[in-house]
C-alpha cells in the first residue's frame, strides 16, 4: 500500500470511521446507489463507497452556510490559478515529476479532458493508439467523433496483464497521432512498470505520436507498486506528454468537479487554448476548487485511512475470489480499486455481466463496455465495507454454484 505524502500521519484506531452502512449509501441517490432496485448490489461505477474527508465535509459546508453562490473570486487562494498551483506541488512533492503550473489548464472532469484532447490535438480520420481493455469513454471520444480507434492488445503473461508492445509496434501507422494512456489502468489495475513507459515513449518518439496519459487513479497503489508518470521520464517526452489528473478518485469527490490538464509545453497549451477557450471550458466548479483544496492540504489521515482499508477489501477479494470461485481468473490489482474478472473458465451464460445481474443481484461493469468481445468479463469495484462486499462475493458464489 502507497503511503502518498512524506511522512506517514500517526495511526489512528478508530481508522473506519469513513464506512457507511448500506441504508447511508442508499440514501446518497447517486449513480451507484440508486441505478438498480433495493436487492441489488452495486459493485460497477468508480467511485468508493466511503464517506469523505471530514476536512471535504467542513469546506463544503462553509460554502453553504455562507452562501458563497456568486462569482467566485479571480485572485487569492480558492481560484483555477492556485489549485493548479497546488497540483503542480503536489506531483512534484509525492512522483517527482514537475508540472509547469503555467501549462495547466483546470477543466470541470477528465471525461470532458479526454473529448477535448481529442478533438484539439486530432482530426477526423486520424488513428489513436488504445490499449483495449480500456475506460469507456476513451473509445466514445475517439469513435463518436471520427477519429480512428486504433486497436492495442493486452497480453496475460501469467503474472500479470501487460500492453502488448508487438501489437503496438504494428497497429501505429502513418495516419496515427495520439498515443492514449491510463495509467494505473483502468479497468486491469495495472501499474506500468518504468521499463513499460520507456518503450512507450520509445515509440513515440519513433513515430512522433502525442502521448495523452489519464493518470487519475495515480495515489491509488499497492504492495511495492509505485505509479511513475510517463511525463516524468525525460524532458523530450515530457514535452510530448498531456496529463490528466485530479482529486476525483482518490478522494471520492468525482461529483464535485475540479481536474486538471497538464501540457508539455506553452505551446501545446496554446493550441488546446485556442480550440476550447477559457471561457468555453468550465475552470472547476466552486465546490470542486474547494474540496481539491481540502482534500491535499487537510485529508492525508483519511487518505491514509481509506488506502490502509482499501489494501485489506483487494486481498479480501483475492483471497475470497481463490477459495470460492477459482474459475475467476484475476490478477491482484497493482492499483485503482477495480478489479478485472475473466469469467471464461466458468463457461456462464453470456454475458456474464447479465448472469451476475439476474441470478446474484449484483451490478458488476460489463466486461463488453471495456473491450469488444469481452462479454465473458468484468469489472469489479471493491472500494466499499468489509460486509457489502462479503456479501457481493457470497451471493456471486452462490450464484456460479447452484447455476442450472
Ligand atoms: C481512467 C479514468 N479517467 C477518467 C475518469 C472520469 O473522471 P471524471 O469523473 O473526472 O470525468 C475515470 C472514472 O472512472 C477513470 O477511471
Amino acid at each position: 500500500m502507497q503511503t502518498v505524502d512524506a511522512a506517514p500521519p500517526p495511526h489512528n484506531p478508530d481508522n473506519t470511521y469513513f464506512l457507511m452502512d448500506e441504508a447511508a449509501l442508499r440514501r446518497r441517490r447517486n449513480l451507484k446507489w440508486s441505478s438498480y432496485g433495493e436487492n441489488v448490489l452495486p459493485a460497477f461505477v468508480a467511485e468508493m463507497d466511503y464517506a469523505a474527508a471530514p476536512a471535504i465535509a467542513d469546506a463544503l459546508s462553509r460554502i453553504t452556510t455562507n452562501q458563497q453562490y456568486g462569482y467566485p473570486a479571480r485572485s487569492g487562494s480558492r481560484t483555477p490559478d492556485s489549485v493548479a498551483r497546488l497540483y503542480a506541488e503536489r506531483m512534484s512533492r509525492i512522483f517527482d515529476w514537475r508540472p509547469d503550473p503555467k501549462n495547466i489548464v483546470v477543466v470541470s472532469d477528465l471525461v470532458q479532458a479526454i473529448f477535448t484532447t481529442v478533438l484539439a490535438f486530432s482530426k477526423e480520420g486520424d488513428g489513436i493508439a488504445v490499449q483495449e481493455p480500456c475506460y469507456p469513454p476513451f473509445r466514445d471520444a475517439i469513435v463518436s467523433t471520427g477519429r480512428l480507434f486504433t486497436r492495442v492488445e493486452t497480453v496475460d503473461d501469467g503474472n500479470r496483464l501487460s500492453i502488448d508492445f508487438d501489437s503496438l509496434a504494428k497497429t501505429i501507422g502513418p495516419q496515427t497521432r495520439l498515443l492514449m494512456l491510463c495509467n494505473p489502468h483502468n479497468p486491469t489495475g495495472r501499474v506500468l512498470a518504468r521499463q513499460d513507459l520507456e518503450k512507450l515513449a520509445k515509440l513515440a518518439l519513433a513515430h512522433d505520436l502525442l502521448i495523452v496519459s489519464d493518470e487519475v487513479h495515480c495515489e491509488i497503489t499497492f504492495d511495492q507498486f509505485r505509479h511513475i508518470p510517463i511525463a516524468s521520464l525525460d524532458e523530450e517526452i515530457g514535452r510530448r506528454t498531456i496529463t490528466l489528473g485530479s482529486a476525483a478518485k482518490s478522494f471520492n469527490t468525482a461529483g464535485l468537479k475540479c481536474a486538471f490538464v497538464h501540457f508539455g509545453t506553452a505551446a501545446l497549451r496554446d493550441l488546446y487554448l485556442k480550440a476550447f477557450p477559457g471561457r468555453v471550458i468550465v475552470p472547476g466548479h466552486v465546490m470542486g476548487i474547494d474540496a481539491t483544496i481540502a482534500a491535499w492540504e487537510h485529508s492525508h489521515q483519511w487518505q491514509h485511512d481509506v488506502l490502509s482499508y482499501l489494501a485489506g477489501m483487494r486481498g479480501l477479494l483475492m483471497q475470497r475470489l481463490g477459495k470460492d470461485l477459482p474459475g475467476i481468473r484475476v490478477h491482484a490489482p497493482e492499483g485503482t480499486y477495480m478489479a478485472w474478472l475473466d469469467c471464461r473458465a466458468l463457461g456462464l451464460p453470456s454475458p456474464v455481466y447479465d448472469f451476475f445481474l439476474s441470478e446474484a443481484k449484483v451490478a458488476l461493469s460489463a466486461g463488453q463496455t471495456f473491450v469488444t468481445g469481452g462479454e465473458a468479463f468484468a469489472r469489479l469495484n471493491f472500494a466499499t465495507s468489509e460486509t457489502i462486499l462479503s456479501e457481493i462475493l457470497d451471493r456471486m458464489t452462490h450464484a456460479v454454484r447452484t447455476r442450472a
